[in-house]
Order: structure tokens, then C-alpha cells, then sequence
């Protein structure tokens, strides 16, 4: 087991998140404290897991879902139940607060009614056999994450070529994910095979998940890494710097609208301008064919104070002036280039290129049914 409070070396050899079965906790690194120091932290209450979430101690869509897969385990566990209607009750009642963390990655919902279809799908197992079932399922969450960023990383580096530049916004990094990240996937198989990109990382306003993640992690893995900050993307443009541009999301609507770190639709329309590719790397557990357009998008509003006081000395804004603090905005699909899925790259019309890449993935996962691969 991990102590709590236990430093890490900086580098990529850690966890974003793990199960410690023993301890009966998730540990996560508390991004909060990065980059400054690399430290775990054991969650174990309902509450811890909540607001880590809703701290962004873990954050980014897939990281947040692996959390919360592991979170409703551990909670189930705990529940002290007779019979499945009881268990179920419960289980229902911690998954709900779960999910009230956070609003906009569909991948805390997407991974909870995951561990919801192992209850029904076990109903006639007694309640030990349901839990176990539980765990592995939330393990599977954690895996398959692995998998589907290495292969959006082998899908989007067949849109670049040796030396690119190539420009991101926000952590769509190994820290947002099991591993390799989203949009960082294909710069970390680049590096593998030599591809010297030089990527420029947007700050991020107002959380700096750019400057605190996205550099630190990068840096760290010995890629040639530009901080800019986030009103500098047009410019750097402009210089002829950017060949594409890569960026993670935390829903894609069925029409191709993406809602991503706030900023993003700003770096996509100065692409546009640019004629820059604008590349979404998506896994489909973020594409939502419940969501029809960026319209029904549900936005998350975050404390005033992360704009006018969080990482300065001092409150650099007026007291009592009035404060708008969207975590999230909306590119619209006929922005984005292409969105690089696990199972290929979907480009307009995306509804009928999103048809195409959910049936290749549930032939897939029908396979792996009957076969076991
Ligand atoms: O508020 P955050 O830090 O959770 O926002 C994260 C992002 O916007 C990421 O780009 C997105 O979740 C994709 S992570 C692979």
C-alpha cells in the first residue's frame, strides 16, 4: 500500500489513477499541487471522491471516469445489504452523487451506467459474486483507457509528419488518462519514433492545466515543449509555427460539436483562419449519441474565485466585480477537421461517419465476446 502524502520523483512512471484494494482506496496524484509537487493522495469516502473530482485533484474526461468506476467499487463494497433490491437502492443512491460532481465529460456518467449494467446484468448472483463483478469491470475501464489512447495516438500520427509543430490546449495528457492522453497520444508514439515535434502548449486560463500539466508532463517525457499563453495561439500561427493542432474533449455531440477546455473554440477558429488542421482526438466513450448538438451540451460553471483571485498573491480584480466562469465551450463540427477515434478518424457529415465507427466497435467488441480477443 501507498502512504499518504507520498512524493513521487517527477518522470512518467506513475498511476493517474489506481485501485489500492488493500487500503480500500483510489489513489490519484493531486494535480492541484503539480507542478510544484508530485504527490498521492488515498480517497475513500463518497465525499473524498467527490471532491476530488469536483477540485480537479483528478480531472480530465478519461481519468475522471476511471475514478469514478473505481469510486462506485469501492462504495458498493461497502454496502451492507441482505438483498439485491436493497444493494441496488444504494448502489444507485452513491453512483447519483458521484455523478453530481461534474457535468460536462460524459465519461463520469458513461462509466458509472457502466458499472450500473454489471448490477442488472448480475442480479441473480448473490451480492459478493456482484461486487466482484464490479471490480472487474471497473478494471476493464482502466485498461481499455490504455488501449484506446495508444491507438488514437496511432491514428493521429498518421495526420503529422516528423518536425511538426504542433499546438494543444488544456490536459488532454497521460495525467487526463490511464496513459499516453488524447491529444498528447500521438506526440508520445512521435517521440518513440524520433519525430522531434515542437509542440506549444496554451497556459490555459484560468486553472493553467496547459502550463501546470501539459508542459510538466511533456517536458518530463523529453518532448520539445513552448508554454505560450492562451492569447498568443493566433500568433504563433501567424509565424507559420502550427501544422496542427491537437486537442482532447469531454463530449462530442452527434453532429461533430465538441464542447472542450474553455478556449478551444477560439484556437479552432484561428485554424480556420490559418488553414491549420484542427484535430479532436475523441474516445468514443466521449462521443455521446444522446447529445444531439454542442446546443444541449449541459456547461459547468466554476467559483468566481479561480478567475479573480486562485494562483495570485493577491486578488488581482476588483472586489465585487461581476465574474462569467465557463470551465467548458463548444467548437462547432464545421471547425473541427476530424475527430481521431480508437476505431479511425470520423470527418463531416459526423453522424453518419460516428454510425460507421460505433458499428466497427460493436462488431469489435462482439468478437472479443465470442473469442475472447
Ligand atoms: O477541467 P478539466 O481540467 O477536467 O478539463 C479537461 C479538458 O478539457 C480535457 O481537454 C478533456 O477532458 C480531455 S482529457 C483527455
Amino acid at each position: 500500500m501507498k502512504d499518504d502524502g507520498q512524493i513521487l520523483n517527477s518522470g512518467m512512471e506513475y498511476e493517474t489513477v489506481e485501485l489500492d484494494e488493500e487500503g480500500g482506496s483510489i489513489v490519484i496524484i493531486d494535480q492541484t499541487l503539480l507542478p510544484g509537487k508530485m504527490e498521492l493522495i488515498h480517497l475513500r469516502t463518497a465525499q473524498e471522491i467527490w471532491d476530488a473530482i469536483y477540485l480537479l485533484k483528478v480531472r480530465g474526461a478519461p481519468a475522471i471516469g476511471v475514478t469514478a468506476a473505481f469510486g462506485i467499487y469501492l462504495l458498493a463494497k461497502g454496502i451492507d445489504a441482505g438483498d439485491y433490491e436493497s444493494f441496488y437502492r444504494e448502489f444507485i443512491k452513491q453512483k447519483d452523487y458521484l455523478n453530481s460532481a461534474r457535468p460536462t465529460a460524459v465519461n463520469l456518467s458513461w462509466a458509472l451506467e457502466r458499472m450500473e449494467r454489471v448490477c442488472q446484468e448480475n442480479k441473480e448472483q448473490g451480492i459478493n459474486e456482484i461486487k466482484e463483478a464490479l471490480k472487474r469491470e471497473a478494471i476493464a475501464i482502466k485498461e481499455e483507457d490504455v488501449w484506446v489512447c495508444r491507438t488514437i495516438g496511432e491514428y493521429g500520427l498518421g495526420l503529422v509528419k516528423p518536425g511538426d509543430g504542433i499546438l494543444t490546449h488544456c490536459n488532454a495528457g497521460q495525467l487526463a488518462t490511464s496513459k499516453y492522453g488524447t491529444a498528447t497520444a500521438p506526440i508520445y508514439l512521435g517521440q518513440e519514433k524520433g519525430y522531434h515535434f515542437r509542440v506549444f502548449a496554451d497556459e490555459t486560463r484560468p486553472l493553467l492545466q496547459g502550463a501546470r500539466l501539459t508542459a510538466y508532463e511533456l517536458k518530463a517525457a523529453g518532448v520539445d515543449v513552448t508554454l505560450i499563453c492562451d492569447n498568443m495561439s493566433a500568433m504563433v500561427m501567424k509565424n507559420g509555427w502550427i501544422d496542427a493542432v491537437f486537442v482532447g474533449c469531454d463530449r462530442v455531440a452527434w453532429n461533430g460539436d465538441t464542447a472542450n477546455k474553455i478556449g478551444t473554440s477560439l484556437v479552432a477558429i484561428a485554424a480556420k483562419r490559418h488553414k491549420i488542421p484542427f484535430y479532436v482526438c475523441a474516445p468514443t466513450s466521449t462521443i455521446d449519441r444522446r447529445t444531439k448538438t454542442g446546443g444541449d451540451i449541459h456547461i459547468e460553471q466554476r467559483p468566481e474565485e479561480e478567475v479573480t483571485s486562485m494562483w495570485y498573491k493577491e486578488r488581482m480584480a476588483p472586489e465585487g466585480v461581476k465574474v462569467y466562469n465557463p470551465a467548458f465551450d463548444v467548437t462547432d463540427h464545421d471547425l473541427i477537421t476530424a475527430v481521431v477515434t480508437e476505431y479511425g478518424i470520423a470527418r463531416a457529415p459526423y453522424e453518419k461517419a460516428f454510425q460507421e465507427i460505433f458499428e466497427k466497435k460493436e462488431k469489435a467488441l462482439e468478437a472479443f465476446r465470442e473469442n475472447g480477443k
